[in-house]
């Protein structure tokens, strides 16, 4: 089932509510943060109420899903880069519970496997947060990633290069590979929340309800979580039956 608002901001709105009334029933509370456009409206929209609201978010931890192979934490493409821009720096997290891959590691392998593991030290996801590629990838888990993986370096596919391109002043910039929380290490977040905004993201939507739980559809593995939420704005929703839509209820804001 797809819960659908009318658009981007209704969703942030939404959002931003249910993080700060998690982070007030469970101060401590564990997110896994996603990147890119999707994500924008929503962290403005919670380092703004959580502004205004003086939220506490001193003992909240985040892990990042994923980070560029070779792009230094200050390069300005660099996902490390863009949660300062949107959110760190908005608002008082403690630096030292912010966890993103780091790009530039001299040691991935072990990086991939230490990040997993501190994951289960911090005690768990309590949410995580996803956004989706036009190929199903979430993180940067690409078609035919085994569902049993945990944080590895993947090859970015081509798709996803020349999507990403627009990010970068030359699409040739775009590196070539990735480190990625695994598919296993996202299933175990206690929930999940995937939201999918545009016009250019009703066709993949689309492919996630008519597609089985396969490896070539990396985000329909969703399907097989106990508490997904899926959420679209009415353009990602567009080729999606009536039958799958949930129309949502306005957030007061
Ligand atoms: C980024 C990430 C990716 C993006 C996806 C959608 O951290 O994990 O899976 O969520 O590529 O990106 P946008 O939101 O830019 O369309």
């Amino acid at each position: 089932m797809f819960l659908v608002f009318p658009d981007p901001q209704a969703i942030a709105n939404h959002l931003s509510a249910l993080f700060i009334a998690k982070i007030q029933a469970k101060p401590n509370s564990v997110f896994g943060l996603a990147t890119g456009s999707t994500m924008e409206p929503i962290y403005a929209r919670f380092a703004q109420q959580a502004r205004e609201q003086s939220l506490d978010l001193s003992q909240v931890t985040t892990f990042n899903l994923d980070e560029y192979v070779g792009l230094a934490a200050d390069h300005p493409q660099s996902y490390n880069y863009y949660m300062h821009q949107h959110l760190f720096d908005l608002v008082g997290f403690d630096e030292q519970r912010l966890f993103l891959p780091d790009g530039k590691c001299a040691d991935i392998q072990e990086q991939c496997e230490r990040y997993s593991q501190h994951i289960r030290l911090a005690g768990g996801l309590d949410i995580q947060l996803l956004g989706v590629g036009s190929n199903g990838h979430i993180g940067f888990n690409e078609p035919n990633t085994s569902f049993d993986s945990r944080t590895h370096v993947v090859g970015l596919s081509e798709r996803t290069r020349i999507d990403n391109g627009r990010f970068f002043e030359n699409k040739d910039e775009v590196p070539t590979q990735a480190i990625t929380m695994g598919i296993l290490d996202i299933m175990e977040a206690k929930e999940v929340i995937l939201v999918a905004t545009g016009e250019h993201k009703a066709q993949v939507m689309a492919d996630y309800w008519y597609s089985p739980v396969s490896e070539s559809m990396p985000a329909s593995i969703l399907k097989q979580h106990p508490r997904p939420l899926i959420i679209v704005d009415e353009a990602a929703a567009s080729l999606l039956p009536a039958q799958a839509c949930q129309p949502a209820m306005a957030t007061a804001c």
